[in-house]
């Protein structure tokens, strides 16, 4: 949460600084600010609360001119979303600017000393603190006081600042969140992640936990927090400008929907043997190893806890291995039972998500095997398990996930049957014919997506409904949850999504005339049962929107609204199904005058617990 801009170089500081936090607006949108370095050594300081089109309209009147810059756009946890809270927040001289993403826990004892030694407090923010102190600490060694600072901090936290008396230098530094550094050509820069300067370099270092950065035109040094200098190895990013950008579409999710058949396309390519079974080096497990696991964990949030129940269904199916999958946020306080034997899976887009990380983290200490199933090279997820298996969707921009979850699900197609094929629980055929039903699933994306003009007419329709049910059975189940999260988190509309054989015992008696209710009615065994569910919703009044395979006419007479997809096997089903839910969440969304990319109160990569 909080996305974070720094640059030294030769160019236009405010301009690299404002296109930088525009590719980084989702992680958060409550308010941005900038401060420039001007030549004659004033730090210029601007700063909105809102999104970061109102700082831009200030900006667009006023621009602050120099080459040194840092920037923010901020998910608000100390203080509300004004002006006076958001970032970059200065010193008593406003000689020292500093943004912040993360929290200080032990800001409350420091705030005290501060004001004791004499300092006044401007802002209800954490990160003012570290603007004081710095101020107190800064002798003419600037990432001396940062080092300083950052030893008497608690918590998490990414910090980027620059100071009035160094026109060369910006320091950052990390604990527990992330913290990417460009590497340019006499110009550098600082990013939460790599679209923030990809515009100008794909050259880039991850910073290390507790490591201090100093950024200079001519080049980077990275040391500990005891000044040591600290190696690292630099990366290429393969994704281009285009990949982070709307290219047309009015708003990125829009674009990612449609990015779909490649997302699930380039996370199996390159996977397949020359015999058409699976090599999964990345899982860093011998076969005996794997031979050698009792159960299977599945730990994740949100969308991406979605995709591991999917997960489950096909690793129980494939390879008769039990398997839970957990709330990550949840996970701990169960005192779960996990060892040696156990593989535990981690699965994040952004791989940053503090529930999971720290999941993580406790399964690790039970000596459990913990696989990351993640979007982002070098994340604190993926850097943090004993192996990680990379979904290849691209950055994802709009807060609400779609092609990171497709690329996920399919991703935990191919753990399933890379563990079937090594445990050897399904022969080799079958396993082949498994992984070519998956190869085809991009060309089915692609056919539902040229299906979706009677969804997108639906959505004026639904934009007024107080709430939607999403009814499944089987992998139709998490998918119900899934549609339900999408059009809650898009359209703010009260969404629920059940087991369609749970309805009964309860949630039935939320259904009134019109209630709209979605059915994931896909091709499966338990179809015959789900037509009697719909028939009951239907006959209490429900209007019934159904998700149905080309062909099956079983359920016609009781759906209001069809929707067909293409046939595929029934486990492969969410691949399909998932789409029509996105298009018809963003579409009434947009019917209602949405942001369908930054939804209200959300952020992408949610770092905090
Ligand atoms: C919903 C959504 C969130 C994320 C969740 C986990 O559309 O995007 O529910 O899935 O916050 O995020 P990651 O996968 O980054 O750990």
């Amino acid at each position: 949460m909080c996305g974070i801009v720094g640059y030294v170089g030769a160019g236009a500081g405010m301009d690299v600084v404002l296109e930088g936090l525009r590719r980084l607006e989702y992680r958060g949108y409550d308010s941005a600010g900038v401060a420039v370095l001007s030549d004659d050594g004033v730090l210029q300081v601007e700063r909105r609360a809102g999104k970061l089109a109102n700082l831009e309209k200030v900006l667009g009147d006023r621009p602050l001119a120099g080459s040194l810059a840092i920037g923010h756009t901020r998910w608000a946890t100390h203080g509300p979303p004004t002006d006076r809270n958001a970032h970059p927040q200065v010193d008593c001289g406003n000689r020292v600017a500093v943004v912040h993403n993360g929290t200080i826990e032990n800001f409350e004892a420091l705030v005290a000393g501060l004001e004791a030694r004499g300092h006044e407090r401007r802002s209800d923010t954490d990160t003012e603190v570290v603007a004081h102190l710095v101020e107190e600490r800064y002798d003419g060694d600037l990432a001396a006081a940062v080092r300083g600072v950052c030893r008497d901090l608690e918590g998490s936290f990414v910090l980027v600042v620059a100071h009035a008396d160094e026109p060369d230098l910006v320091i950052g530094a990390r604990r527990n969140l992330p913290l990417v550094i460009g590497l340019g050509e006499g110009e550098n820069f600082l990013g939460s992640d790599v679209t923030a300067f990809i515009g100008h370099t794909r050259e880039a270092r991850i910073v290390d936990q507790d490591q201090v950065v100093e950024l200079r035109r001519g080049g980077v040094t990275v040391t500990d927090l005891d000044g040591t200098v600290v190696d690292g190895e630099s990366f290429h990013v393969d994704w281009d400008t285009a990949a982070a950008e709307k290219g047309g579409y009015e708003f990125f999710m829009l674009k990612e929907i449609q990015e779909q058949p490649d997302a699930v396309r380039d996370t199996i390519g390159g996977r397949l043997t020359a015999e058409g079974l699976l090599h999964l080096d990345e899982l860093a497990m011998s076969d005996e190893d794997i031979r050698g696991i009792e159960q299977v964990v599945i730990i994740a949030c949100g969308s991406s806890y979605h995709s591991g129940l999917v997960g489950r269904y096909a690793i129980e199916r494939w390879c008769r291995l039990p398997v839970h999958v957990e709330m990550a946020s949840e996970f701990r306080y169960r005192d779960p039972v996990v060892g040696r034997n156990t593989l535990v899976v981690a699965i994040s887009q952004s791989g940053e998500t503090a529930d999971t990380l720290e999941a993580l983290r406790h399964a690790r200490a039970q000596k459990a095997w913990v696989l990351a199933v993640t979007n982002t090279v070098g994340s604190t997820v993926s850097r943090e398990s004993d192996a990680a298996l990379y979904t290849r969707s691209g950055p994802e921009v709009a807060v609400a996930s779609t092609k990171a979850v497709i690329a996920q699900l399919a991703a935990m197609y191919l753990v399933g049957l890379y563990l079937a094929q090594v445990r050897g629980t399904r022969d080799p055929d079958e396993v082949r014919a498994h992984l070519r039903d998956l190869q085809s699933i991009p060309d089915l994306v692609t056919e539902v997506l040229s299906r979706m003009e009677p969804v997108r007419a639906l959505a004026g329709e639904l934009a007024d409904a107080p709430r939607v049910l999403f009814l499944g059975r089987h992998v139709g189940y998490p998918m119900a949850l899934e549609g339900a999260l999408k059009l809650k988190e898009l359209a703010y509309i009260s969404a629920e999504g059940f087991p369609a054989g749970e309805i009964k015992h309860g949630p039935i008696a939320l259904i009134e005339e019109g209630t709209p209710v979605v059915v994931l009615a896909a091709r499966h065994a338990l179809s015959a049962k789900l037509v009697n569910n719909v028939q009951e919703v239907r006959a209490r009044g429900a209007r019934t929107i159904v998700i149905a395979t080309d062909g099956d006419e079983s359920v016609t007479p009781y759906a209001d609204n069809i929707i067909r997809i293409p046939d595929t096997k029934s486990l492969l089903t969410p691949l399909l199904t998932i789409v029509p839910m996105q298009v018809l969440s963003a579409a009434v969304a947009m019917a209602k005058g949405l942001d369908v990319d930054q939804p209200r109160n959300l952020a992408k990569s949610v770092t905090v617990e």
